[in-house]
Parts: C-alpha cells; structure tokens; sequence
C-alpha cells in the first residue's frame, strides 16, 4: 500500500504513549495545529505541523479536529432480543436486582440469545456495529454471557469471530459465563462455577475464543470469593481477569480483582476508597460506564477521586439490552464529561489511550503517534470543546481504520 497524508489538519488532538495514563497526564493532551500525519501500511509513520510531506495519496482534513478512533472497552454486543418492557417497571421503581430475580432481565435475554441462531446475532450485531462505526468508533469488546452453557456461550464467542470478517471496526472477546446463574442451575452454584472452571474456560482457552474474563460481582450474582475462583482460573489459561464490581452494591469485587492484578473493573458506581486503593494497586484501569448511570437513574462513579488516586479513566457504552440499550460512545462521553466533571482532555484519553489499555492495546492504538495503527477520526468540529458541548449529536466527519477510510460523510 502507498504511503498517504492527511494534511491541512486544523488541530490534532491525542493523548501521548504506550500505556495509560492517569492523576495529571490523564488529562495532558498533545495538540498540534495546522498539523499532517502519514501512514504507510496501516502504521502511523510521521506527525507534524506545518508543509506536508509530497506523498502519493492525500486526504484533506478541510481544517477540522482530527483524534485517535474511539475505542469501546465495555459492550454486550452479542444478544437476542430486547428488553423495552423493562422500562415501564422501572419507571414503577422495581430495581434491576428484583427484575433479574424474577427471572427477567439477563435471563430473559439468555433465552432470546439461545433461541437464536449465530446468523440472527450476528445480522443484529453487525447493523449496530455500523452504527457505532459512523460515530467514530474503530475498535470495540464484546462479552459473552447470555448463553450460559458451554454450547451457548461458545456459539457468542464464535458470532464475534464471524462479525471479524464482516464489517471493519476490529473487535476483542471477553469470556463472561459467570453474568448470572442459569435457571439450571439456580439450586446448585457450585456446580455452574465449577462447570465454568473445569469445561468452559479450557475450550475457550483451547479455541483462542477470548483474551479477557470477565464476572458480573454483585449482590445476588456472584460474590467475591466465588469470582476470584473463575478470574484466577482464566488467568491460568492466559486469560486476563475483568470484573462488573459496585455497580449497585460494593460487596468487595473491586477490592479482590485489584489483588490478583485485573486488567480492569467495570461500573463502580459505589466504588469505596479501599476499592480505589485496590485498583492501584493492582495496575487496574477502571472503566467507567457513565450512559448506564444515567439509564438506570443511579449516582456517577467517583472518577475525580480515582484520576487523583493514579487510578486510570476508562469509558465505555456497556451497550447490552438491560442497563443500557444504547451504543453511543460519543453520548457516553459527553455525560461523563458532564456528570464526572472530568475536561475534555481527561475525557478524550478515557476513550483513546486508556480505553485500549483496558483491552491490552495500549501499545498499538489509543493515540497518535509513530508506530501506532493509522485508527483516526476526523470530525465535523475544530476543537475539542465544540465535540463535548455538542451532546447527542454524531460529529463524526470520517474513519480511518488500519489506514483504510471505512466511513465518511462526504
Ligand atoms: O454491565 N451488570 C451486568 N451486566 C450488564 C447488564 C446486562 C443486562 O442487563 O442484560 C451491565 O450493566
Ligand atoms: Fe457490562
């Protein structure tokens, strides 16, 4: 493939590095005006201001903002169904926990996604990675776990491998038995946890099916002990952990995944400082899911503690059929921008940089920089602050993944 320039970039907005970034440099943000940047490959090989360098392909950015592809580190994209009728219950004050207890919620997708075939998913996955490819984002991680059987949740995992070769946004598997307990299985826990441990991980393991594990920790889902059993397991078989902990009550999930060093934790809407200390300590970014506070009508993670803690912001859609049936990162970002009062600097590097620590590809994606994969977005905007203040609205101007332009406006 020929070398190509995007020129005439009004500003170039990216976070800078290989890893993420947190407490001050969370928010420190490389800005570049009148700036090229060259890719040869999919590879970014050079970025600067002023006179392009004379290569063969050119794309005029027109004087707009330019940043790295967003990048989505928390979805259910994978599922059958969906779940409007909730709403009208939550709207009448019945809590999430009753629904799922009822045997609605999760479970009632679980048997939607089973009857199911993977064509069926797949078509409806693939119409709403399209969608979230023309908001900008170029990178996203699916979870199973509404299959909760080995065949089940192998035939998510296996929907997201057919979804690779259909449509470009690059995708990246999370292994997620453990979202709630099969009706199965409602008199016997143990013996689903240990059918995760002793059948499913190794197949998924085997099969090269998922990088990451992730467990829903939570009041009346599974406690602690219980998810470190799975997280350690899966880190046996070099899966690396992923914990759903303080999303409604902190029982203790983020304490535990930060000790065995998972690569993050997911929600903490109820975070404890001991849970913040935890992460920390364990080199743990925490992703936040701002669009599922706002559905669910629950209070905001405490992010500004977390960022003054050395604790990496992440953001993600956490798009699933329950607690948030919308896959607009961008909206996303902007309420968390709003209700974490975090700046646009802070927030874009939660959606770049950070975002793909949260997936192990800090190293290759999240900014702009030589040696990174050409993931760019250029937006209908100038600056960063007009893409914040404009809420609900798609910006996106054009998508560049892997150095190919799969999106634009024009
Ligand atoms: O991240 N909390 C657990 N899992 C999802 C919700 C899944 C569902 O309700 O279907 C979440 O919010
Ligand atoms: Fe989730």
């Amino acid at each position: 493939m020929s070398a190509t320039v995007i020129e005439n970039i009004g500003l170039l907005a990216t976070p800078m590095g290989f890893a993420a970034r947190s407490d001050r440099e969370q928010g420190e943000i490389r800005l570049l005006q009148d700036a090229y940047l060259c890719y040869e490959d999919g590879v970014i090989t050079a970025v600067g201001t002023g006179k392009a360098p004379a290569v063969d392909q050119r794309i005029d950015a027109q004087s707009k903002l330019v940043t790295p592809g967003l990048i989505d580190p928390h979805t259910h994209l994978v599922f059958g169904g969906w779940r409007q009728h909730e709403l009208a219950m939550k709207l009448k004050g019945v809590s999430y926990l009753e629904i799922l207890a009822a045997g609605g919620g999760i479970l009632s997708t679980v048997k939607k996604t089973r009857a199911a075939s993977m064509e069926e998913l797949a078509d409806k996955a693939e119409k709403e990675l399209r969608k979230m490819l023309r908001l900008g984002v170029t990178t996203c991680e699916c979870k199973s776990g509404y299959g909760l059987s080995t065949e089940e949740e192998l035939k998510m995992l296996r929907t997201v491998e057919l979804l690779r070769s259909r449509q470009p946004v690059e995708l990246v598997s999370t292994f997620m038995a453990a979202h709630a307990l099969p009706q199965e299985y409602a008199e016997d826990r143990e013996g689903y946890i240990r059918l995760i441990i002793d059948e499913m991980l190794p197949k998924v393991a085997q099969e090269h099916l998922a990088e990451f594990c992730d467990v829903f920790c939570e009041t009346g889902v599974f406690t602690p002990e219980e998810c470190r059993r799975i997280l350690v397991a899966a880190q046996g078989l070099g899966l690396a952990a992923k914990c759903h902990s303080d999303e409604i009550d902190p029982i203790g999930g983020t304490e535990m995944a930060g000790s065995i060093g998972a690569v993050s934790c997911e929600h903490l809407i109820r975070c404890q400082k001991s849970g913040i200390q935890a992460m920390k300590a364990g080199g743990t970014v925490a992703c936040l899911l701002p669009a599922t506070s706002f559905y669910l009508g629950a209070t905001f993670a405490p992010a500004r503690e977390m960022i003054d803690a050395g604790v990496p912001v992440a953001f993600g859609s956490d798009f699933n059929p329950g607690s948030c049936p919308c896959s607009n990162l961008p909206l996303a970002m902007n309420i968390g921008c709003y209700r974490y009062r975090m700046t646009p600097e802070e927030c874009l590097t939660a959606v770049t940089l950070n975002a793909a620590a949260a997936i192990h590809r800090a190293e290759k994606l999240g900014s702009l920089e030589v040696g990174k994969q050409a993931d760019v977005l250029i937006w209908d905007a100038f600056d960063l602050d007009y893409v914040f203040y404009r809420f609900g609205d798609s910006l996106a101007d054009t998508v560049i993944k892997n150095g190919v332009v799969v999106y634009t406006q024009h």
